[in-house]
């Protein structure tokens, strides 16, 4: 029986019709993240950062889970061993695709929260410059994403995870962000086996004992195969 946790980034999403930050038509490719996802930007033009939230926020509650987060929900509902999913993604499309646990390292567009008190509540669709906090009244809220230069969330529970999985698989991330990047060698220590399943390889290919190419859709479903049938 073996403990999986698993990784996601926006590839899995990138069938659903989520952007990507990098790569062909990658969000990032248009704009500075420095502007858009950073407290600093937040604090030089919140007007702006509001609304890039904004749109995601829209663009995210009109798109649909897609079979690579069908197949992740069926192995956390099927397998009889621990399955830890983290995602560094936003969107609330493995909820939507029936995962009962998703661990949000980066947070998540429905969530909003008070950078005055701390105070976290689900987001409107649209947030409001100076959104005004529930409970604090202080015009501070901000969507609940962890931006540059923040700590993501849930390191203690992840890093936890890693330190007892058999079997770690990353799914549609460049590898190109800290520290999600550098979880498979914290799994390699454990001894456990490692896939990578992407379009193409990532900027830590090289980490990885086993590699899976292909879109998401298709590759997923097949290694969660493997796995229940193995
Ligand atoms: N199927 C599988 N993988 C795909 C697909 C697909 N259909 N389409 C794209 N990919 C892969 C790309 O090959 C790439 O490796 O998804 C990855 C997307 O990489 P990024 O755009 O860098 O996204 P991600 O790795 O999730 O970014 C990590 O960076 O900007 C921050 O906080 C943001 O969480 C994000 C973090």
């Amino acid at each position: 029986m073996e403990r999986i946790v698993i990784l996601t980034g926006a590839g899995i999403s990138a069938e659903s019709g989520m952007g990507t930050f990098r790569g062909a038509g990658g969000l990032w490719n248009d704009r500075r993240v420095e502007d858009v996802a950073t407290p600093e930007g937040f604090a030089r033009d919140p007007a702006m950062v509001q609304d890039f939230y904004n749109q995601r926020r829209q663009k995210a509650r009109q798109v649909a889970p897609n079979a690579a987060h069908e197949a992740l929900a069926r192995l956390q509902r099927d397998y009889p061993g621990e399955v830890t999913l983290i995602t560094q993604n936003v969107d609330g499309l493995h909820e939507a695709g029936g995962s009962p646990s998703v661990i949000h390292m980066h947070g998540r567009l429905d969530g909003a929260l008070c950078a005055a008190c701390d105070h976290r509540w689900d987001a409107p669709e649209v947030m409001e410059v100076a959104h005004p906090c529930p409970a604090c009244g202080a015009g501070a809220g901000r969507p609940d994403v962890v931006w540059f230069g923040e700590m993501p969330y849930f390191m203690d529970e992840i890093f936890e995870a890693l330190s007892r999985c058999t079997l770690f698989a990353a799914i549609g991330t460049s590898g190109q962000v800290y520290p999600a990047a550098g979880f498979v060698q914290e799994a390699f220590r454990a001894g456990a086996h490692t896939v990578e399943i992407n379009l193409e390889p990532s900027a830590v290919v090289s980490d990885f004992a086993e590699t899976r190419f292909g879109p998401a859709t298709q590759t997923v479903p097949a290694w969660v195969a493997d796995v229940l049938g193995g």
